[in-house]
């Protein structure tokens, strides 16, 4: 029996990861979920393994070092992955307190944890958007030199910083990952794909920033779930590996593919006002994971957008709930602002 801890499993990605872990291996792993459920946090996501046996939830902020221990004191952990975090660049722009909180603070508290529980690897869920951004050329390599430029990123880059100090260090059992855009279900509707989904069918205008050429390489959840996965179980310990989609889209042609596939019109597309350091292009040569972990995305960008959009409709309730709370604050704020700011 191995025995996971999984940090944020109540999220988009961890959900996802949790899924795939029963999926995988069922009764030959237990998890155990720690979340303290912000915003973003649902447990509705795991619905589907409640019942199981080998399922444990513990509520819980994994800055909070003496509950997570008093916790996780008896257990004898495997794998320790930190899916936790503050994770939309448009909410750290509006304050970055939680980030630094969450994804650095966090991020220190549970490797300290993890080192009492000596547990056998720790890996870091991290992203791509560490490296900065590109322009029309080139791709990020797992060397590329760390240039935040949204708070959201430097917490994250931050956190992997003292992640690698503690393999340095400690010579603590530890592997970075760093991923592409992720979409698929469970996705929170801030972000964009969800974001367009839901409004489209609510008949909504969908916001895009700019001038929407903005790119990014999107991958579908479970390709990178799977690669988490092979890095703990296989991956050389104190580096890095980068996991990618291998489809570059800019916003324009994601959202208008939307468009099409839910046979809504491009008059719902509304330009608005840029984000603020808005990184240009996102794009990952995902090599390394190849060769070392054997790893690459098995869906393509249409197989994972039409897998997500009949998600989205037979799961309507679902993102109905959410985009009737306390979200209608937080879009008002963010895009009350933005709207038809390109045309003043
Ligand atoms: P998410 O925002 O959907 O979920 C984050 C989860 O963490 C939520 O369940 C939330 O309740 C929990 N959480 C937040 N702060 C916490 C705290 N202090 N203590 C305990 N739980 C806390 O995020 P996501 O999109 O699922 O991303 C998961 C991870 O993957 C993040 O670390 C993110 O940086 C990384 N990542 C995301 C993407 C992407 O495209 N979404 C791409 C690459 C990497
Ligand atoms: P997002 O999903 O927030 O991911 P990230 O910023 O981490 O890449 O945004 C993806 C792209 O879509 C990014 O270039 C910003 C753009 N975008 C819009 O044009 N409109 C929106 O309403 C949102 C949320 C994003």
């Amino acid at each position: 029996m191995i025995t996971y801890v999984v940090t944020g499993g109540a999220g988009f990605i961890g959900a996802n990861f949790i899924h795939y872990l029963f999926k995988t291996y069922d009764d030959d792993v237990r998890v155990i979920n720690i979340d303290c459920l912000t915003y973003a946090g649902n447990l509705h996501n795991l619905k589907a393994c409640e019942a199981h046996p080998n399922y444990r939830f513990i509520k819980a902020d994994i800055c909070d070092s003496e509950t997570l221990l008093k916790e996780l004191k008896d257990e004898s952990i495997d794998y320790f992955i930190n899916f936790a975090a503050e994770s939309h660049v448009d909410r750290s722009i509006l304050g970055s307190g939680p980030f630094v909180q969450t994804n650095i603070v966090g991020t220190q508290r549970l490797l300290d944890l993890a080192r009492t529980l000596d547990v056998k690897r720790y890996v870091q869920v991290s992203t791509d958007e560490v490296y900065g951004d590109l322009d029309e050329t080139g791709f990020f390599v797992e060397d590329t030199p760390i240039q935040p430029n949204s708070p959201y990123s430097a917490s994250k880059a931050a956190g992997d910083l003292l992640v690698r100090s503690y393999y340095e260090t400690h010579k603590m059992p530890v592997v970075i990952t760093r991923c592409s855009n992720n979409y698929g279900p469970y996705q929170f509707p801030e972000k964009l794909i969800p974001l367009m989904i839901s409004n489209a069918l609510e008949g909504k205008s969908l916001p895009i920033y700019g001038t929407g050429t903005n790119v990014r390489d999107w991958i579908y959840v479970e390709d990178h779930c799977r690669g988490v996965d092979m890095a703990a179980r296989k991956g050389v310990l104190g580096t890095v590996y980068n996991f990618g989609g291998d489809s570059e889209r800019t916003n324009l042609d994601v959202v208008k593919w939307i468009l099409k596939s839910l046979d809504k019109p491009e008059s719902l597309m509304e330009y608005v006002e840029d984000r603020k350091g808005h990184d240009f292009r996102y794009a990952i040569d995902f090599s390394k994971a190849k060769a070392e972990l054997g790893w690459k995305p098995s869906v393509d960008f249409e197989t994972g957008m039409e897998r997500t959009i009949a998600w989205y409709l037979d799961n309507r309730s679902w993102w109905e709930c959410i985009k009737s709370g306390d979200y209608q604050a937080y879009y008002e704020k963010m895009y009350g602002k933005k709207v038809g700011k390109l045309d003043e």
